[in-house]
């Protein structure tokens, strides 16, 4: 079959299409026929510098999260998930390919309201969104920033918590993005690239209630200075390359909760189909801004790590 190899750490050229051994589905476990791979932006951390959530030795075929039609299924699988559109984790890697094998426990059937290409979407954003707004305990009126605002998981968050009644201020990187955020329903967007934006937030909020930072660096210190008493700031991120540096005890004494949320497995499985529920029923809508073929991987992370990108990319393999 058609992959995306990784043979060693770097720049997005490292990236390059190949051929790899078609997987069989071992007992407990199937096979997909991958129509749509995800990539997520800390999939660009892992191959510039082999860092970050995903153990692996080289070379390897990248990716995490794919989708697709159950091909093969191994025994003690039953034989009536052949042909079903599923969406499925791969375990860290595997995904940029033309077949996956996975263990059934791992496959969410695809609602037949929601298309296959939302749904691989909404796999890990949803997910983490869904995670990181509930850890959030979001009030009617709380006054939410939400940085990277119209990236994968920010545009989701931004939708999720007008849902819950919040004030939501976007902040991104330029107009394309701003006006992004704006559709989704958010009521200030600030364009944090302009270094007066915080006084902008102030100006147009007083102060915040809860910081979503999937950014860090200065970003989310900046962020962190915008929270008020009682305030809540929520880091799941670092795409600037650093995480906020904020101790407890600065944040205790600006009377400030840092929420660093956690799961069990079984708690990230129920987020990411309560994203796709939230879909089906209407409610949530990702933004697929890219689309490259499989082999063209490396353009596509060139295009996620120059910040270029709207939303989700997606590689597609047919
Ligand atoms: N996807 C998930 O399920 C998941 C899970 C756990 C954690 N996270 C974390 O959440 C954050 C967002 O993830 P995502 O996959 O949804 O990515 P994304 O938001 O689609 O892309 C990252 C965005 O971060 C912003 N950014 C700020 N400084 C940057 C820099 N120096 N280089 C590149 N981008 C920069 C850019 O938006 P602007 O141009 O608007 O600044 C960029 O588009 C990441 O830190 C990621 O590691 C994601």
């Amino acid at each position: 079959m058609r992959a995306v190899w990784l043979r060693e750490f770097g720049g997005p050229e490292v990236l390059t299409p190949g051929e790899a051994p078609d997987p069989v589905a071992d007992p407990g476990r199937v096979v997909v026929d991958v129509a749509f791979a995800n990539i997520t932006f800390v999939e660009t951390q892992f191959r510039a510098t082999g860092g970050g959530p995903f153990a692996g030795t080289l070379p390897m075929v990248p990716g995490n999260g794919v989708g697709g039609v159950v091909a093969a299924v191994g025994s003690g699988v039953p034989a009536d998930l052949l042909g079903t559109q599923v969406i499925t984790s791969t375990g860290g890697s595997g995904g940029y390919a033309e077949r996956v094998a996975v263990d059934a426990a791992a496959l969410f059937l695809v609602p037949a309201e929601v298309p296959l290409d939302v749904a691989v979407a909404l796999l890990a954003d949803g997910r983490t969104a869904t995670m990181m707004t509930r850890a959030a305990g979001l009030r009617t009126g709380d006054r939410v920033l939400v940085e990277a605002a119209a990236g994968g998981v920010g545009s989701l968050i931004v939708q999720l918590a007008k849902a819950a009644g919040a004030m939501v201020v976007a902040a991104a990187g330029g107009a394309r993005k701003l006006a992004v955020a704006r559709d989704l329903g958010a009521d200030v967007t600030v364009d944090y690239t302009d270094e007066n934006w915080p006084k902008l937030v102030r100006d147009a909020t007083g102060a915040v209630d809860v910081v979503f930072d999937g950014v860090g660096g200065d970003i989310g210190a900046a962020s962190f200075d915008l929270l008020g008493p009682g305030g809540r700031m929520v880091s799941f991120g670092l795409a600037s390359g650093t995480w906020t540096a904020i101790t407890d005890d600065e944040a205790t004494a600006r009377d400030v909760t840092l929420v660093r949320p956690a799961a069990t497995p079984d708690e990230l499985r129920a987020y990411t189909e309560s994203a796709l529920a939230e879909a089906a029923a209407g409610r949530l809508q990702p933004i697929i801004g890219q689309r490259f073929p499989l082999a063209e991987a490396a353009a596509a992370h060139a295009a996620i790590q120059s910040r270029a990108t709207i939303g989700k990319t997606l590689l597609e393999t047919r």
